[in-house]
């Protein structure tokens, strides 16, 4: 996941951090941030946990800020549960609760998760042993909730309702919220938040089956042509035919080892993986550029000529080559392997999500060529206790987070909103059926990794019309209900 973030920039779910130029993209195209917000930083408690460790330490923690459409001192506030990535690019990505505020008068805060942009706790030495202990989503949540509780105060809006919104891992910060901290969010909304999937409660195989039948959607030729050039791939690679597959892909260094062809694989599927989870019916700028209906550009482009091995490059190039600037693909700047098969993105805030997928994210997705059209690369929770142990000297707790947030045992919760797009890979681990009168699964037919978060657009399909209404009167209903909730204990 980097549910979103599992992605290639600065963010998902590895969404991620510091990456090549190419991929800083900062263009707030999708909706107009720049000028709206205030950055601004709060001191944050370093260890809520533990008194003497870190004794009453503090760090800077970034959020972003707008009044503009709050109804001052009455007016609801919508917080924005920073995910695994620069705080900036979920602004502006998220416009729909920006479009909600000016509807209902609402404050709108994004706070920075600890770890990611600029919110490092120890600096440049965030990722060292100990100080990465410090990155958990206990920590995370504690700080959303002192940070709500502080610029209450600080903003004179004691008695202003909080809702939770997030995507992606942030959605499944936003649900978190409303189960640990009820008494600080009226209610949230959990936009493709794979709530299930992470916490170990779903299929290995889901993820990859559902990217392919993305692709299979738009044709079932288009599956056969990705599969056949990743067959072609395979025997090549067995032939050990290295410097054929080095000019066929055009790669920068030549190949020499089978962990390099495994390499290439894990490029290649992530083109497709973001692909899917990036399918908006217009260009976008979230994890990298995208075209508008990236799945259906890539089923043309591995349909358009007669060599699928040269379909395959080109078709990776829509994700990486997107500017048309790249002279070669570099094997191991592009992509990284990490302890999140779908994508840990790039620069530090890489690093984050790697340990946060070696620890509590359960993110054991393999592709097997039998329920998906990818290469069988398996990663199990051995894989994963090998690399873990290895790479971050941790062992992760498969179990834990289905322990500590409520498993599939969620329907005594209230409050929340569970969105998810039938487009997107993430949405089968997610709640998909409402289980309470108040917790409300929400289908976005057409929809793609949290399309109902962006903003409103000409080419938005009616499905996402429909469910950011339902999400807009579900919010206001909650808002209400807390209002004469703490009218009533006063
Ligand atoms: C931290 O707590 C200690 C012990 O009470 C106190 O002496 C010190 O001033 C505190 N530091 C800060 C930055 O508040
Ligand atoms: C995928 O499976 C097909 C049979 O459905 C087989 O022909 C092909 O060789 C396999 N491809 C890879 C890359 O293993
Ligand atoms: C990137 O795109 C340009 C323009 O289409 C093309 O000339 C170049 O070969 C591509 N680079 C790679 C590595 O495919
Ligand atoms: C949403 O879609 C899933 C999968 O297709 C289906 O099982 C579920 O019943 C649908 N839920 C709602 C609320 O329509």
């Amino acid at each position: 996941m980097s549910p979103m973030l599992a992605v290639f920039t600065a963010t998902l779910l590895c969404v991620g951090h510091s990456l090549p130029l190419s991929f800083q993209s900062r263009k707030h195209d999708g909706f107009q941030t720049e000028g709206q917000f205030t950055e601004k930083y709060f001191t944050q408690t370093l260890d809520h946990f533990n008194f003497n460790s870190m004794g009453n330490g503090t760090f800077q923690q970034r959020y972003l800020i707008t009044d503009k459409y709050w109804k001052e001192g009455y007016g609801p506030i919508f917080f924005y549960t920073g995910n695994e990535g620069d705080i900036w690019e979920f602004a502006a990505n998220s416009g729909f609760i920006s479009e909600l505020a000016a509807q209902q008068g609402g404050l709108v805060i994004y706070a920075e998760h600890r770890y990611y942009g600029r919110s490092l706790p120890f600096g440049k030495d965030s990722f060292s042993s100990p100080q990465v202990g410090l990155l958990t989503v206990e920590q995370a949540l504690a700080d959303f909730a002192l940070m709500i509780s502080e610029l209450k105060q600080q903003l004179a809006a004691p008695l202003c309702p909080v809702i939770a919104f997030g995507g992606s891992y942030g959605g499944m910060l936003s649900a978190y919220m409303r189960l640990k901290y009820p008494n600080m969010v009226a209610g949230a909304l959990a936009a493709s938040a794979p709530v299930l999937s992470t916490a170990g409660l779903g299929d290995s195989r889901q993820f990859f089956r559902d990217v392919t039948a993305d692709f299979e959607r738009v044709s079932p030729a288009c599956r056969d042509a990705v599969r056949g050039a990743f067959q072609q791939l395979t025997e090549l690679a067995q032939l050990q035919d290295y410097s054929r597959i080095q000019s066929e892909f055009f790669l920068c260094s030549p190949l020499a080892s089978s962990q390099d062809i495994q390499q290439l694989y894990g490029l290649l599927r992530n083109a497709f993986t973001l692909m899917a989870m990036l399918d908006y019916p217009y260009s976008t700028q979230f994890m990298g550029n995208m075209p508008a209906n990236p799945v259906k550009v890539g089923c043309e482009t591995m349909l358009s000529g007669p060599d699928l091995l040269t379909n395959l490059r080109n078709t990776a190039g829509i994700v990486y080559n997107s500017t048309g600037g790249l002279s070669c693909f570099d094997l191991y700047t592009l992509y990284l392997q990490c302890a999140d098969p779908t994508g840990c993105g790039l620069g530090l805030d890489s690093l984050a999500w790697d340990y946060q997928a070696c620890t509590e994210m359960n993110l054991c997705y393999e592709s097997n060529n039998v329920t998906d059209m990818f290469p069988p690369m398996a990663f199990t929770e051995t894989d994963r206790e090998r690399y873990c142990s290895q790479r971050w000297a941790v062992l992760p707790r498969p179990g834990w987070l289905k322990t500590q947030f409520w498993g599939d045992a969620l329907s005594t919760a209230s409050n929340i909103i569970f969105s998810n797009g039938d487009l997107d890979p993430w949405a089968n681990g997610g709640v998909r059926r409402s289980l309470s009168s108040s917790l409300v699964a929400v289908n976005i037919s057409e929809g793609a990794h949290h399309l109902d978060l962006r903003a409103s657009n000409a080419a938005d399909p009616v499905s996402v019309i429909s469910a950011r209404k339902t999400e807009a009167q579900l919010i206001a209903q909650w808002v209400e209900q807390e209002r004469l909730r703490s009218q009533r204990s006063l």
